[in-house]
């Protein structure tokens, strides 16, 4: 598989020509702001990082990002070498005083929230890099390791600063003294990362650990941090995914940024999640039996345009399990969940459920009494032409009524829709009221703009729209749509397959 590529979305570009020109590659403006960012970044905060990568053209933002990486990342080498500074003092003199909360804050959350200060959520975004906490972090590898036996080998990929090789080092064996086990550890773990500062990060929290589960004390003259774990190492993992073949056990949290899907990709063309492309490569060059555990965005469990995903990776495994987790952490506002499978030998034919759904609901589902759409007008896409009409947006609409009256009127030539119908909001967070509902009235055909779905009636009734209003506002719609997609757009699918709840009749 070759590496992957940037997303390019040609539609972006045209407006933007000027800052492509004054940002081209060698232009020198683009040099003035290379040279300019990194020396006084100290002085530049996630907002103006934010409105200057924004103001980038795509293909240039991926530009700007490096140099801004490299800016930005220094503060979080700067951690890294402190980390490894008191790892190297605590080998050279085991009796050196060390407060036991620091090193238990290093093995757990310290490097995630040195990573929040030192880099802007944005890049962090563009990064895919967000590190997991030790909750969720055992939770995957006590779901997918299984028993640990002596031909054990546990692989990360893009391993960032280790905590998914730390909770599944909690699980391997300690030796005699610190050299000893360092080296069956070295043996066990293998983990790979873009990003160099990351690895030694993981290589020095993996020694830590080994010398706080229990070798505070010992004998022997132990190498320094660095020579140990060389399993752990720099890689670009897409571009040469093979490097996995002799794993018994992947665990992956890998980035969840878009990109283009590669030349081969069975299940997409376009841009896609790279979690989805990342856990592809894992379970297709996964040897036979391998155990592969999975941290990915709730998108790739229950979107519609992930169905081919599903399949394709549901065909080369067995065991698969699907657990729902919520929210990433409290500072990352995306929920995902926990995939578990072992690589099949032959191509599997079983299906798997990838969310709860009650097959045959005693009085239907909504599909059964209503047609689902989204609604065509995309504000930023579609010019100001055709006939004028009423025009239907999310924001000023209000909840859970009848609106007879639409104020707001734009030109529009392409799919209306004719009240009576009920419009859906498309973004919504589990917690919250999930499809937040409003009935529009009128004699006239409307735009209606894609932050909405449209539900028309069958019958075309009022009486219909108003039961559906009732089907919607129920607790148990909550619950079944937070089961069923945990990401905030509610697709049409997941609409159509909503119980029609029989307390109606
Ligand atoms: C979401 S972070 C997860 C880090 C770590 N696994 C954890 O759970 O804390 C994804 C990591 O993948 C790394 N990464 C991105 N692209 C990569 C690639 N092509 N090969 C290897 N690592 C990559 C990033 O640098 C980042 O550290």
């Amino acid at each position: 598989m070759k590496p992957a590529k940037p997303m390019a979305k040609a539609g972006r570009y045209a407006p933007n020509l000027l800052v492509t020109h004054l940002f081209a590659p060698h232009s020198s403006l683009t040099s003035f702001f290379l040279t300019f960012l990194p020396t006084y970044r100290r002085y530049l905060d996630t907002y103006i990082y934010v409105i200057f990568t924004n103001l980038l053209p795509k293909p240039h933002r991926q530009i700007k990002l490096s140099a801004m990486a490299t800016s930005q990342k220094e503060p979080f080498e700067l951690y890294v070498r402190e980390v490894e500074t008191l790892v190297q003092r605590l080998i050279n003199d085991p009796n050196s005083h060390s407060k036991r909360s620091s090193i238990k804050a290093i093995l757990d959350g310290q490097p995630a929230a040195r990573l929040r200060d030192a880099i802007p959520l944005a890049a962090r975004r563009d990064g895919g890099t967000f590190f997991t906490g030790s909750r969720l972090a055992r939770r995957l590898v006590n779901q997918g390791l299984g028993e640990i036996s002596s031909d054990t080998l546990i692989a990360d990929i893009g391993c960032g600063a280790g905590d998914l090789l730390l909770a599944s080092a909690r699980k391997l064996p300690l030796a005699a003294d610190l050299p000893e086990t360092l080296r069956l550890w070295s043996s066990r773990l293998m983990g790979f990362d873009i990003r160099p500062e990351f690895v030694r990060a993981a290589k020095a929290r993996l020694t830590l650990l080994a010398i706080d589960r229990g070798h505070r004390f010992w004998k022997k003259n132990v190498t320094a941090a660095s020579d140990c774990f060389n399993m752990v190492r720099q890689h670009d993992f897409l571009s040469c995914p093979d490097a996995i073949a002799d794993a018994s056990h992947i665990v992956i949290n890998p980035p969840y940024t878009q990109m283009m899907a590669p030349a081969n990709c069975a299940w997409a063309n376009s841009g896609v999640s790279a979690a989805a492309v990342f856990t592809d490569a894992c379970v297709s060059h996964a040897s036979p039996g391998t155990q592969v555990a999975a941290i990915l965005p709730d998108v790739l469990r229950s979107g519609s345009n992930y169905e081919k995903w599903r399949n394709h990776i549901e065909s080369q495994s067995q065991d698969l399990r699907i657990t729902t987790f919520g929210q990433f952490d409290k500072w990352t506002d995306i929920h995902v969940f926990l995939l578990t499978l072992s690589k099949s030998k032959t191509p599997n034919s079983h299906k798997t459920h990838w969310w709860k759904s009650i097959k045959h609901p005693k009085d239907g589902k909504v599909c059964d009494y209503f047609d689902v759409h989204v609604g065509a007008v995309v504000p930023h896409r579609h010019a100001h032409k055709g006939p004028s009409t009423a025009y239907l947006r999310a924001k000023p609409l209000p909840r859970w009524t009848m609106v007879k009256r639409i104020t707001e009127r734009r030109r529009f030539d392409g799919t209306l829709f004719q009240p009576p119908f009920v419009a859906v909001r498309r973004t919504s967070r589990p917690g919250d009221k999930r499809a937040v509902a409003t009935i529009i009235l009128g004699k006239r055909q409307v735009a209606v703009e894609n932050h909405l779905i449209v539900l028309l009636s069958k019958n075309n009734k009022l009486s219909e729209c108003k039961n559906l209003l009732g089907v919607l506002k129920s607790r148990k719609t909550d619950q079944w749509l937070n089961n069923r997609i945990r990401c905030r757009h509610l697709t049409v699918r997941s609409l159509n397959e909503l119980p029609w709840w029989s307390f109606n009749k």
